[in-house]
């Protein structure tokens, strides 16, 4: 074989792993999983930067965005900073990642779709978002379809760890702090534990040959009630003290989905390990948490 034949010399070595938006709940997640991982937090590299994302991509790198501009509601008065986060910002990410063959993939959410259907989306139904971050959302996931071939989006939804100000979270506080919490019981959707999705996202990272739009959460369904509920249960304390209530009782800025599970057929169909039942999920994420 003569030098001009050879393979890439990165070809046969794994691929090194780079994470945008370290800092957030799932990058930190990422992060935890792989610790061989490059972790740019938005103090390291703004995505919106191609001056500065074109200058840590390398050919044969797996980079997962994980950066996104997640204030739904603040979305809704700040739509250009939204759209320069979750539109721009990968826009960006899939030219550098195309020019340099690096793979990208790259996160999205369940507020791409309408959130009025009666049975679990799949990648290919309709999008139709009805919010500015879902519309921005969108925006990011067409423009990297198109800049960057090899590129895969992954929709996720409802994600949480426990820690900070998620909805896991915000149930523990609340439990310490009141003795009864109304929770809205006529929205339904897939509970996703941030480190299930980590580790789903980083069997991905070595099968380029999925296909490019993935549904990734945790099984089943459930109202933010029921997950409330599943909370105070799982920490010991009384679900009764978790009551049904009615969106209509904490209107919001952006109109949150009615109905928006996430199929997970077409992620078991590309042969990526299926990821668990939000129930266990929710009890190893609580088990976790320690303050
Ligand atoms: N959380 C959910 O329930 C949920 C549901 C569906 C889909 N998703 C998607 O999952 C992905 C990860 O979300 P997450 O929950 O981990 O969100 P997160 O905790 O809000 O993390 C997002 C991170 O992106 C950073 N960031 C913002 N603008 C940036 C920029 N221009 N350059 C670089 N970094 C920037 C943020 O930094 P600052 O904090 O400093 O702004 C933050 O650390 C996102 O794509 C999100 O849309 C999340």
């Amino acid at each position: 074989m003569t030098s001009a034949s050879l393979p890439p010399a990165h070809a046969s070595l794994p691929p090194r792993v780079v994470v945008t938006g370290a800092h957030g709940q799932l990058g930190r997640a990422l992060l935890r999983l792989s610790p061989d991982a490059h972790g740019f937090g938005r103090d390291e590299l703004d995505i919106t930067d191609a001056d500065a994302v074109r200058g840590i991509v390398n050919p044969g790198d797996v980079l997962v965005n994980c950066a996104a501009y997640t204030a739904v509601d603040q979305a809704e008065r700040e739509v250009d900073a939204a759209f320069a986060v979750n539109a721009t910002g990968p826009a960006v990410l899939a030219a550098a990642c195309a020019a340099a063959g690096a793979r990208l993939i790259h996160v999205s959410t369940d507020y791409v779709f309408p959130g009025n259907a009666s049975k679990p989306y799949e990648p290919e139904d309709p999008t139709g978002p009805a919010t500015v971050y879902g519309r921005s959302k969108l925006a990011g996931e067409q423009a990297v379809l198109e800049c960057a071939p090899d590129a895969h989006i992954v929709r996720t939804a409802w994600v949480y760890t426990g820690r900070g100000g998620d909805f896991v979270a915000t149930m523990r506080r609340l439990e310490r702090e009141r003795d009864t919490v109304n929770v809205v019981n006529d929205q339904i959707g897939s509970p996703t534990y941030a480190v299930d999705l980590a580790a789903g996202l980083l069997e991905l990272a070595g099968k380029p040959g999925a296909p490019r739009i993935l549904h990734a959460t945790n099984a089943g369904q459930a109202s933010w009630f029921d997950l409330a509920r599943a909370v105070f249960t799982g920490i010991g304390a009384d679900p009764e003290r978790v009551r049904p209530c009615g969106t209509d009782e904490f209107p919001r800025p952006a109109p949150r989905p009615a109905y928006s599970v996430l199929s997970g057929k077409s992620w078991a169909a590309a042969g990526l390990t299926p990821l668990r039942s939000w129930e266990p999920a929710l009890n190893d994420a609580l088990a976790a948490v320690t303050d």
